[in-house]
């Protein structure tokens, strides 16, 4: 692992993922890329590509120029826009992915990293503490991409020994990159409407209750999985991996100890269906057992430290 590509470096987790493999790794050792421009300057130290992951062209002739040996593609339409546009989320994140694993197998990369999502648990799952190795039915677009991601990169592990690691996310909360097109993603913005507005209208209903992780324990996650000996890995794509729990409920009671004027109502759309039938909790025994999994930010001090931060600043 000695020069890494981070393809959709520009979006919510990217943005810091980068930052933190510079800090770790070197810059000159990390080509950031993504299919927009680095319009804000985010990485003004790093290589950009401009990569399409549709374009495997585009992919090959930066393995190639940069003599690239891991790649972590980070390239995805997530739930909402999915929802949205199906057959978008599929050619990005089915034919993409089918482009980066090929890649991988061309130049005999050391290993590939691509997030998977608690969007592949749907109807058929335990709601509770959602085993990792379970039925896996969702009802979602962006679901059935990510189930077909992982199966994809099983196969290939299994048949040509390509080094394919990936952890299901949960939804991540986090303050540099407003996330896009996400369920999930009421957990961010209701800081800055909490900051800004002291209020905020949430999309999902009061009682839905998900899975998250502060993007400090994400970005400790992956790097995690990304340096594990492949021979303690019983798994590739497919690692759950938890942090907390809670409604949209629990999180507004959390922001009012900070701001108690702060209110929240409830607008919930077809966002909502979504969130029904992904997990309220997660079992990350495996993550815990074979890489080492144990996060470290939980509730009141990520509401703390998000309020703290954005706070700080001129909205
Ligand atoms: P994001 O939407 O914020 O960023 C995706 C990036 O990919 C953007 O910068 C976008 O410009 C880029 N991109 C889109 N199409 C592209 C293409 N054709 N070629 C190259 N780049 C392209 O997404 P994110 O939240 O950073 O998610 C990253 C990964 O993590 C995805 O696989 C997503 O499914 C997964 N994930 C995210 C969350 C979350 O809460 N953010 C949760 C679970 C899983
Ligand atoms: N945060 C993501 C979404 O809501 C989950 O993968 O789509």
């Amino acid at each position: 692992m000695k020069k890494i590509l981070v393809i959709g470096a520009l979006g919510q987790i990217g943005s810091e993922l980068a930052a933190a493999f510079n800090e770790r790794y070197g810059k000159e050792n990390i080509i950031v890329a993504d299919v927009a421009d680095d319009k804000n300057k985010l990485f003004p130290g790093n290589i950009f590509e401009k990569i399409d992951v549709t374009d495997s062209d585009s992919i090959e002739a930066a393995i190639k120029r940069h003599g690239i040996d891991t790649i972590v593609n980070l390239a995805a339409i997530l739930s909402a826009t999915g929802e949205k546009n199906p057959a978008l989320a599929w050619k990005i994140n089915i034919d993409g992915l089918l482009n980066v694993i090929h890649s991988g197998i061309k130049y005999k990369l050391d290993r590939i990293m691509v997030p998977s999502s608690i969007a592949v648990f749907g109807p058929q799952s335990v709601l509770y503490n959602t085993p990792q190795d379970t039925v896996l039915v969702p009802n979602t677009m962006y679901g059935v991409t990510k189930v077909v991601g992982e199966m994809l990169g099983d196969y290939y592990f299994k048949k040509t020994g390509l080094d394919f690691r990936g952890i299901r996310y949960p939804g991540v909360i986090s303050n540099k990159t407003m996330p896009g097109g996400g369920t999930t993603d009421y957990a961010v913005e209701i800081f800055y409407e909490a900051v800004k507005n002291k209020k905020y209208t949430c999309f999902l209903s009061a009682e839905s209750c998900l899975p998250m992780i502060y993007m400090p324990d994400c970005i400790r996650a992956t790097i995690m999985l990304l340096e594990a000996d492949r021979s303690k890995l019983r798994h590739c794509g497919n690692y759950n991996v938890g942090a907390m729990s809670f409604t949209p409920e629990i999180l507004a009671d959390e922001i009012k100890k900070h701001i108690p004027e702060f209110t929240i109502d409830y607008r919930p759309d077809f966002r909502r269906e979504i969130a029904r039938y992904w997990p309220a909790s997660v079992d990350d025994s495996a993550a815990r057992a074979e890489w080492g999994w144990q996060p470290e930010w939980d509730l009141p001090h990520t509401v703390a430290d998000m309020l703290g931060t954005i706070g700080s600043r001129n909205l």
